[in-house]
């Protein structure tokens, strides 16, 4: 059975395109022209535009002017290229906060922002959420039905927080509603006879700040959350009247290693994920920046579980790094396939053409300030836009993974939050990604969800660091592994509930000691150059020391004053397995134990491989139902040995059959079977 599933269901191919700001060409409308007759150089199908466009398209209150995005649009099409459409609440024209100051954000110590920047309104302004509402209704009106149009881009990468009188009420409302109007209940859930914080009242409440309560860790953890709530329904808002007039999916675009928003709630309310990927290249291992990409990548299709669109990547260099480096030859047509590889349905850069002044002038760009075909940056894309011509059929495919990886947003913030352990250098995410490469390197696809997904289609699930397990997660868990699953978990597992109290009765909390068979004792928090061992394997940072309740050591402790006692347990729980690694290893440890592992569970690499790839070599592979498609990757700068596929398949950029990809330096192959 076929199993496609298109973000963009109007256009059922790879989009290869670029955010396009014509505004800034108002008075060079020569430039318009040339523009039409380099994309289609460029093998671009796509253009997203509107993104900064408001004091363009509505210049006065109330007076709209869409010429402008009338002729983008029009000329796009009739070039043959499609439009994502943005809608323009990510920067605000200037009279808007003229008149009406209250959009703008307050910070941390009351100080209200004057006009500047971008991203940076106030999400529970009425009047904001009014004007936005507007000229979305009109943009809606206007192109929800344009052939040319296949999606929304909702504002722009939303971020950031507010705390003026507003956000304050709406946050004491958030906590009236969850403690049901109770005070005492929310005294009980932040322990707050701790220091005498009891509260009387909830308009006693402030979000935590530089001047105000920091040291409730539940009250930490519920700003956090209002303020994902309140961007949720900022973009509720933004996306009603979108759906009252258009048909057409809607997105948003995420960040790399962003920590503000719980993008698993933000999910429910957006068709596809986008994300904007910009890795900081050539800075060290190419293969660790790669990997690290890549399991942003894996996390953006397992939001939606379903093709992604990669956004916005440079097609060179970016301007907002400490050092600007452009990406060496080779290197941007692999790292615009690794998003095709992981799922992605586009390959989009920040920008098509580069602005002549301002601080993104000097941003890499398809186009350069040249104006023309002629550079290694418009050659490159030339050529990854004819390869994903060539690959088109995979477009919509969809990527099946047999594990999945635990990510959570709330675990991250209660573990920034938690005073203990090493204090401020916890590396929750060093540690996913720790994990994430062991099926990296194997060429094992690998989901990134969040700890209450449906779990049932997987035969493996780590839980990197799971410190955060309230009453839902715990039971999601243990269900799972007596369902048969095989669960992975680690040090710290369970340690705080929902409101960032401690389990109590010991940890980890709940039934998860049953499911593990285990119960944790105390944990040695090393010293940075500090190492332990367990057999052959090197630790750093945390030995954990544990009881058993059932289950079997697997390996033991060979120093420190807990020598002999168990480093990995594993338990077997209903019809399924669950395995403890109760310290951090710097590499091999967890490898042993996972390896074997997938061995038992017969889970096999995309390609022919019984050990980890080559250094720097990965393999990924998507399916319509019907058809196998694989990806392999070399992110080092060498050439490295062939790797042999599992049988022969269609090299469908030679359209040869072979079982054999040679792999120059950053080189790949795309297979068919
Ligand atoms: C993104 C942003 C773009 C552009 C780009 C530069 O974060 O969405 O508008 O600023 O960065 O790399
Ligand atoms: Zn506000």
């Amino acid at each position: 059975m076929e199993k496609k599933q298109h973000p963009c269901p109007s256009f059922p191919h790879f989009i290869h395109g670029a955010d396009y700001n014509p505004e800034q060409w108002l008075e060079m409308k020569q430039i318009w022209d040339e523009d039409m007759a380099l994309m289609k150089q460029a093998n671009c199908n796509e253009m997203t535009v509107g993104i900064f466009s408001w004091s363009t398209i509505e210049p006065r209150e109330g007076e709209f002017d869409f010429s402008f995005l009338d002729e983008t649009i029009e000329k796009i099409g009739a070039n043959g290229g499609k439009v994502i459409l943005s809608t323009p609440s990510g920067a605000r024209p200037r009279w808007l906060a003229e008149k009406y100051p209250e959009v703008l954000r307050v910070d941390d110590q009351g100080r209200r922002e004057h006009i500047r920047g971008r991203h940076n309104h106030c999400f529970t302004s009425p009047v904001y959420r009014e004007k936005v509402r507007r000229i979305n209704t009109e943009l809606a009106k206007r192109y929800g039905k344009n052939p040319t149009v296949i999606a929304w881009h909702i504002s722009n990468e939303y971020s950031g927080q507010c705390r003026c009188e507003l956000c304050v009420n709406a946050f004491r409302d958030f906590l009236r509603e969850k403690f049901h109007g109770d005070i005492r209940e929310l005294n009980r859930a932040y322990w707050t006879t701790f220091w005498s914080h009891t509260y009387d009242d909830f308009d006693q409440i402030e979000p935590p700040g530089v001047l105000t309560e920091t040291g409730i860790h539940g009250l930490n953890l519920d700003w956090n959350r209002f303020v994902t709530a309140q961007t949720v329904s900022f973009i509720e808002n933004e996306v009603a009247p979108i759906r009252e007039y258009s048909q057409l999916p809607v997105t948003i675009n995420m960040m790399y290693e962003f920590t503000e928003l719980d993008y698993h709630k933000v999910a429910r309310v957006i068709d596809f994920a986008s994300w904007d990927c910009y890795p900081e290249w050539h800075n060290g291992d190419d293969s660790v920046i790669a990997q690290r990409a890549g399991f942003w990548h894996d996390l953006y299709r397992s939001l939606k579980k379903k093709p992604f669109l990669l956004m916005e990547s440079t097609p060179s260099l970016v301007n907002w790094k400490p050092y600007n480096k452009p990406k060496a030859p080779g290197l941007d047509v692999l790292s615009s396939l690794q998003a095709v590889a992981h799922g992605s349905d586009s390959v989009q850069y920040f920008q098509w053409r580069k602005g002549r002044g301002s601080s993104e002038k000097l941003h890499g760009a398809v186009v350069g300030h040249d104006g023309t075909a002629d550079t290694r940056v418009f050659r490159s894309v030339q050529t990854t836009g004819s390869i994903l011509q060539k690959i088109d059929e995979i477009a919509g495919t969809v990527t099946d993974a047999q594990v999945a990886l635990i990510f959570d947003w709330e675990n991250m913030w209660a573990l920034n939050y938690c005073q203990g352990y090493a204090k401020d250098d916890k590396k929750y995410f060093e540690t996913c990604y720790a994990y994430h490469r062991v099926f990296w390197e194997r060429g094992i696809n690998c989901d990134i969800v969040a700890p209450n997904a449906d779990l049932s289609g997987y035969k493996l699930v780590i839980a990197p660091m799971l410190y955060l397990t309230g009453e839902e997660t715990i039971s999601n868990l243990a269900g799972y592994v007596r369902d048969g699953g095989t669960l992975y978990g680690t040090y710290m597992m369970g340690t705080v509930d929902e409101n960032d109290l401690c389990h109590l009765g010991g940890i980890p909390g709940g039934e998860l000691k049953e499911v593990f068979g285990i119960i944790a004792e105390e944990i040695d928090t090393l010293y940075p150059a500090e190492r332990r061992h367990a057999a052959e394997h090197e630790l750093a940072d945390y030995c954990e020391t544990v009881k058993l309740l059932g289950a079997q050591a697997v390996v033991c402790y060979t120093d420190g004053y807990y020598k002999d006692t168990p480093a990995v347990t594993r338990n077997a729980y209903g019809k399924g397995t669950a395995i403890y690694q109760a310290c951090r290893d710097t590499g091999s440890l967890k490898e042993k134990v996972l390896w074997g592992i997938l061995d038992e569970l017969g889970i096999d690499s995309a390609v022919h491989a019984q050990a980890p790839l080559a250094h720097g070599v990965t393999a990924h592979s998507r399916t319509d139902g019907v058809h196998t498609y694989v990806f392999v990757e070399n992110y080092s700068d060498k050439e490295v040995p062939a790797v042999f596929l599992r049988e022969p398949m269609e090299d469908l950029l030679t359209e040869k059959v072979t079982d054999c990809c040679e792999l120059p330096p950053y080189g790949f192959g795309i297979f068919k079977k």
